[in-house]
């Protein structure tokens, strides 16, 4: 069997490029995604563009090799093929359109999940966005399975696909379930019989255990990983390693706390500065305690040091204790 395609899902004030870069190099990911670009009537200026993707100068590839594709969230198609245009010449390897951002904000200036209210509305911002490209220029999508409820799945899957993108990610819940447990799976397997593009389940895949049991349900190999790949940084090796046959043990608590986390810490302040690292220092804790219990630990201790100085200090404290 092949090996499944796996992409780290795109999040807002989560994933970096720093996230980016660390958790590619662990590796087990064949793609990840900017944090998303607003289009709104205007074509933006090239840096906006190399700061959501620093990325565009290494040809669109993290240091481990792995492309980085730029999302873009508008919902008016002239624009959005604009700016698209400028991503391709830019260089990125491909474009993702966020069709699921749940954010009121965003969804009132008509951008995000509101879209999937109309599914022709994808197919038109997709098709325009394509014909301003060339034809085998990857362009992705990733929807909700709705906005209020899931009557329309088949619609938006249909949609994507006549419009010809590249793959259709779907998050299996719909924008008023926001990220309510459990995932519904099973809609994505209805919404995969009317799609003739690859389909790429996501949403609540925290473990292998739960990679084979979606992938049961929805008919899916290929999955996109967002807050579990946070919370175990080596779920993609996990799976595809687990998918071979090959013994694989994951990364320990030991290894996250003298490796991965000092490291975190100096490239996110070196990318921004002092504060943005303590602050995602913090984030990150957070979001590693559903894999590991004691990164609860490791954040009652950290979450009332303010410097950067005190941080490392404590990641050094927390270290001895192991
Ligand atoms: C903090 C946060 C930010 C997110 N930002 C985006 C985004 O910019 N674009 C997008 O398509 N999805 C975004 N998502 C949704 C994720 O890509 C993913 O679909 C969702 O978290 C479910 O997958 P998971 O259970 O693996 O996290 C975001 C999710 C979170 C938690």
């Amino acid at each position: 069997m092949t090996s499944p395609f796996i992409s780290l899902a795109p999040m807002e004030g989560v994933v970096d490029p720093v996230v980016r870069e660390l958790l590619t190099a662990i590796g087990g990911i064949d793609q990840c995604v900017t944090e998303f670009v607003r289009v709104t009537d205007k074509l933006l200026p090239d840096h906006v563009f190399y700061k959501y993707c620093p990325e565009l100068n290494t040809k669109g590839k993290t240091t481990a090799g792995t492309e980085c594709y730029i999302q873009l969230l508008g919902g008016q198609p002239g624009p959005m093929a604009e700016n698209a245009r400028k991503v391709f010449e830019l260089g990125a390897p491909g474009l993702d359109l966020n069709f699921g951002c749940p954010a009121k904000t965003v969804n009132r200036h008509d951008g995000g999940a509101v879209l999937l209210k109309n599914p022709h509305r994808l197919f038109d911002i997709i098709s325009t966005v394509k014909k301003a490209l060339p034809v085998n220029y990857p362009v992705t999508a990733k929807v909700r399975l709705g906005f209020e409820d899931k009557s329309l799945v088949q619609e938006i899957a249909r949609a994507v696909s006549e419009a010809k993108a590249h793959r259709l990610t779907i998050h299996a819940r719909t924008k008023v379930e926001g990220y309510r447990p459990p995932a519904h799976w099973e809609f994505i397997a209805q919404m995969k019989e009317v799609a003739s593009i690859p389909v790429v389940a996501n949403g609540d895949l925290w473990t292998v255990e739960d990679y084979l049991k979606c992938r049961e349900i929805s008919g899916c190999d290929d999955v996109a990983l967002g807050r579990s790949l946070i919370a175990r940084p080596d779920l993609g090796l996990q799976i595809k390693a687990y998918m071979v046959g090959s013994p694989y043990q994951g990364l320990s608590w030991s290894q996250i706390l003298t490796g991965f986390l000092p490291l975190f810490l100096q490239s996110s302040m070196e990318f921004r500065h002092k504060q943005y690292a303590v602050n995602r220092m913090k984030q990150y804790l957070k979001m590693l305690k559903p894999a590991y219990p004691c990164a609860g630990r490791a954040f009652e201790v950290l979450k009332v040091k303010n410097t950067f100085e005190e941080i490392h200090q404590g990641l050094l404290d927390l270290q001895k204790e192991f």
